[in-house]
């Protein structure tokens, strides 16, 4: 090999090895599975995931051995450039051998898959008292959450510990394509507009992270949420203290981090300008109709609000006005 070419292969196998084990090392879990499931379809997904992981590491091992085998051991030595190898036609049982394996490899698979796939698609049947239906709606970029009761939560949904969690995932008409995945409750589900995709979870008590799943826009990367999984009790003191406090500061503070600090600070600009000096976020009627029509760059975040969702970022920000500088 001329040293050229041996240095240029050389970093591409450094850079290679050093992009695989740095993924894993930030993993934690070596960077090999899915983080750890609190939820039944979670849990067959991550069944799935190692079920395929086996087959398929058996397979690297055994294909990049063998070529660095040969690579090395049948490489050419002192003899001419041009010689060739020796010619073999034919090996009638390696080739019915290297036909089947896959064959019984895919059927294997595909069958075990089939067989996790309903408890994945389709929650465990449960009593009406023990399920709650939360609508997930994606939105040029936060997560807003509606309860049964009429609630609404923005950032973070809150939902009750080992029970059947019926989402509907939506994205409003005048809004882009996203994907609602919480990797510790299942999969990923497409929030598109004019059309209703259906998923559960049973969770474990705990919070877990939530992100978007599909390019939407400029600020996809921070389109973020989290799922707070609580006792029965305290879902139920939740979205009753937030139907009661429906224009309260507590959901305006959600809507101020969720959805104006995903593209705005206070101080400085960012993706969009600073806002403290901004008179609009004072004023109900303009900052009403700047979240309904959007603005310029900044799409009609609120172009679904309720009246009481504006009171309430009204009643957050104005909070801002009588605090110092802090973000
Ligand atoms: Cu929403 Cu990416």
């Amino acid at each position: 090999m001329p040293p050229g070419v041996r240095r240029l292969s050389f970093l591409v196998l450094w850079t290679a090895c050093t992009l695989v084990f740095a993924q894993a090392a930030e993993a934690g879990n070596g960077g090999l599975l899915p983080p750890t499931p609190h939820s039944p379809n979670a849990h067959r997904i991550t069944d799935a995931y190692i079920f395929v992981l086996v087959f398929t590491g058996i397979i690297f091992v055994l294909v990049e051995g063998a070529l660095v085998l040969f690579a090395v051991r049948y490489r050419r030595r002192r003899g001419a450039r041009t010689a060739e190898g020796p010619q073999i036609h034919g090996a009638t049982r390696l080739e019915i051998i290297w036909t089947v394996v896959p064959v019984l490899i895919l059927a294997a698979i595909g069958t075990f898959v089939f067989w996790k796939l309903p408890g994945i698609s389709g929650p465990p049947s449960a009593s009406a008292a023990n399920e709650t239906n939360i609508t997930v709606e994606g939105r040029q970029f936060y997560w807003m959450f509606h309860y049964p009761n009429g609630a609404i939560s923005i950032g973070t949904m809150v939902a009750p510990a080992n029970q059947v969690v019926h989402e509907a995932v939506i994205s409003s008409d005048d809004d882009v394509n996203h994907s609602w995945w919480v990797p510790n409750l299942g999969g990923k589900v497409d929030a598109i507009p004019g059309k209703t995709n259906h998923t559960w979870f049973k969770g474990a008590p705990g919070t877990y992270i939530a992100r978007c799943a599909e390019l939407c826009g400029v600020q996809h990367a921070v389109m973020t949420a989290h799922v707070q999984v609580v006792p029965r009790a305290a879902y139920d003191r939740f979205i009753a203290a937030r139907k009661a406090n429906a224009s309260g500061s507590a959901l305006g503070q959600e809507e101020f981090d969720y959805v104006c600090s995903n593209c705005h600070r206070l101080d400085s600009r960012y993706i969009g300008p600073a806002l403290r000096r901004n008179p609009l976020l004072h004023d109900r009627k303009g900052i009403e109709t700047m979240l309904r029509k959007g603005v310029g760059r900044m799409p009609a975040v609120g172009s679904d609000w309720t009246d009481a969702q504006i009171d309430a970022l009204i009643a957050y920000t104005n909070t801002l006005r009588k605090r110092g500088s802090q973000r």
